[in-house]
């Protein structure tokens, strides 16, 4: 399967996935990485990768229909069957969730349905959360809400900042988007009501 990677920023999601996929460890082929930033600094590793970079500034449309539109438009050149948003901070509408028949994955950095929305760490840090952790999960018409494929967990260490918890757990997103797109690409999961269900394949 053909997947398209989103991204808006740094890109440690996507280069988790593109260095799986150097090594021939990853089940699904990242054809090219899109960002609504065109200064994202994935934009420079996924082409050190030798992976197609493509780019729309979101700030020109006036509706996220629109915008998607736009997005699919110059994803349909890849023959892409799936997305996997990682790291991309935009909403996606159902024009959007609507043009891959194989789903869109995303990884969120909270035990989701915790702490949703974005800064899930430092929100899960403020309310004195014990346990963080992230969730890889299907990508649905609400946010951070689709079936979850793979949760991760790590313990708040005492006296540790936001900031030294969130640069823990982003080692522990790398191995867990990797399992989830894994698993994905395998063929292996069926979702029963809002599970996500662990086969085979
Ligand atoms: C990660 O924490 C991811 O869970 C969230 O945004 C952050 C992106 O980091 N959705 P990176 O761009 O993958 O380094």
């Amino acid at each position: 399967m053909n997947v398209a990677i989103l991204v808006s920023g740094r890109g440690s999601n996507m280069a988790a996935l593109l260095q799986a996929h150097s090594k021939g460890d990853l089940a699904v082929n990242p054809a090219v990485v899109f960002s609504n930033k065109p200064e994202a600094p994935a934009l420079a590793t996924a082409r050190d990768f030798g992976i197609p970079v493509e780019s729309i500034h979101h700030k020109t449309f006036s509706s996220r229909q629109d915008y998607d539109r736009a997005v699919i438009d110059c994803l349909s050149r890849y023959d892409v069957q799936g997305a996997v948003l990682a790291g991309y901070m935009r909403i996606v509408t159902p024009v959007f969730l609507d043009a891959f028949p194989k789903g869109v994955v995303n990884i969120h950095p909270s035990l989701l349905p915790s702490f949703r929305g974005v800064d899930g760490v430092q929100q899960a840090w403020d309310y004195g959360a014990k346990v963080v952790g992230c969730t890889v999960h299907f990508v649905n018409a609400e946010v951070d809400d689709g079936p979850i494929i793979v949760q991760k967990s790590i313990d708040v260490m005492p006296d540790e900042t936001a900031a030294a918890l969130g640069s823990r757990l982003l080692d522990i997103e790398h191995k867990a988007i990797v399992e989830g797109v894994n698993l994905w690409g395998e063929g292996r999961l069926s979702i029963v009501g809002r599970r996500v269900v662990v086969g085979s394949g």
